[in-house]
């Protein structure tokens, strides 16, 4: 008798949890990350972006293993298969939790054929270990390269003891300013603000080069100045639907651009590599 009230009591208790959990889907995802050690094939740590690479080369291979067993190439193909193999496996040798993600069969059979010349064999095999590729890109691809590669705003320093981030919400009540005051006629407040926005966006400029080195970056640009230009004008003498449309041509061009390159990806990797404790999952 008591051993069914602890079983149901037991049941009971899985069903309260499965609820919750089920109940809370739609509030958090579980993304997996991927292994601490990939880091040391990244920048900083690294010179070179070698698991990058790495991919390269691979998806250069199968492309040409294909392409040499459909023409039934095997010189070449006998190549390019013995490239794939070194390079497939390096990923084990590079991160080895992964080494289990690999598909050794597959590679095994795949050099077989090659041996064999069965080109159907080949071209068969490649198939299937493409699917290995796939399903470690759909779980770790994407957090991979934001994790490791999307530039870094965290700890730049517009001048000493400004960070980044306190001059991003100066820009932004200046724009504000701007708008405010030519909303309550305050053309002169409008224009020194506009002034000073002129100011700290050239300061922000400075900073561009820190990782721009080859493509070099101006901003302000010729096109924002322009914007800058006819913004000034329109503040002095024109209407306040032309002060409106300038204003958010502006914020267009100088800020919502980057935005949607730098903030978008430095927003994204900020929130993947948060710690998430304990408590807080338990509050999800
Ligand atoms: C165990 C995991 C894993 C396996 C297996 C794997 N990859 Fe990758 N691959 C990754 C990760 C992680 C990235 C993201 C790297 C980055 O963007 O910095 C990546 C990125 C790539 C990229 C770059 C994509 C792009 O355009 O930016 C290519 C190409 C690629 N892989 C090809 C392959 C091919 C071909 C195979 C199979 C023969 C393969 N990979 C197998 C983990 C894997
Ligand atoms: C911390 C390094 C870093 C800083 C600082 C930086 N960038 Fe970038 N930026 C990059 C990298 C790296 C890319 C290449 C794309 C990527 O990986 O996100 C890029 C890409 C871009 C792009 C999109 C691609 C292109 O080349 O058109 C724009 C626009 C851009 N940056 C503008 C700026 C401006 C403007 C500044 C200065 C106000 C700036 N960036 C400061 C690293 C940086
Ligand atoms: C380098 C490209 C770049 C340009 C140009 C840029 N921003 Fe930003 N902005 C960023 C990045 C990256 C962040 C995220 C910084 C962080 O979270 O530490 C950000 C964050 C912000 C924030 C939020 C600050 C906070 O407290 O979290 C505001 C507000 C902002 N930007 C306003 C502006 C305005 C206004 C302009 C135009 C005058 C502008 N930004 C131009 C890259 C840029």
């Amino acid at each position: 008798m008591r051993w069914t009230y602890f079983i149901v009591l037991q049941f009971i208790f899985i069903l309260v949890i499965a609820g919750i959990v089920y109940k809370h889907k739609d509030k958090a995802v579980i993304i997996k990350t991927p292994p601490t050690d990939l880091a040391q094939w990244y920048k900083p740590e690294n010179k070179r972006q070698v698991w990058l690479h790495n991919m390269f080369k691979l998806r250069r291979e199968m492309q040409a293993v294909q392409f040499y067993a459909e023409t039934k190439d095997k010189e070449h193909l006998r190549k390019w298969a013995l490239a794939l193999n070194e390079h497939y496996l390096k990923i084990g040798e590079m991160v080895s939790s992964w080494n289990k993600k690999l598909d050794i069969s597959t590679l095994s059979s795949l050099q077989a054929n090659v041996d064999n010349q069965d080109y159907t064999g080949v071209l068969a095999a490649v198939k299937t270990l493409q699917k290995s590729c796939d399903s470690c890109h759909s779980d770790y691809q994407a957090i991979t390269a934001l994790t490791y590669r999307a530039p870094d705003f965290s700890t730049l320093e517009i001048e000493p003891l400004v960070p980044f981030n306190s001059h991003m919400e100066k820009l932004s009540k200046q724009v504000n300013q701007i708008k405010i005051a030519s909303e309550d006629g305050m053309s002169d407040l409008a224009i020194s603000s506009l002034v000073d926005l002129k100011k700290d966006m050239s300061k922000l400029g400075q900073v561009c080069s820190d990782c721009h080195k080859k493509d070099k970056v101006s901003y302000p640009s010729e096109q924002m100045n322009n914007t800058l230009l006819s913004l000034e004008n329109s503040l002095k003498t024109g209407t306040l639907k032309e002060q409106g449309m300038d204003l958010g041509t502006l914020a267009v061009q100088a800020c919502a651009r980057c935005h949607g390159t730098h903030r978008l990806a430095f927003g994204t990797k900020v929130l993947l590599s948060k710690d998430s404790s304990l408590t807080d999952l338990l509050k999800h």
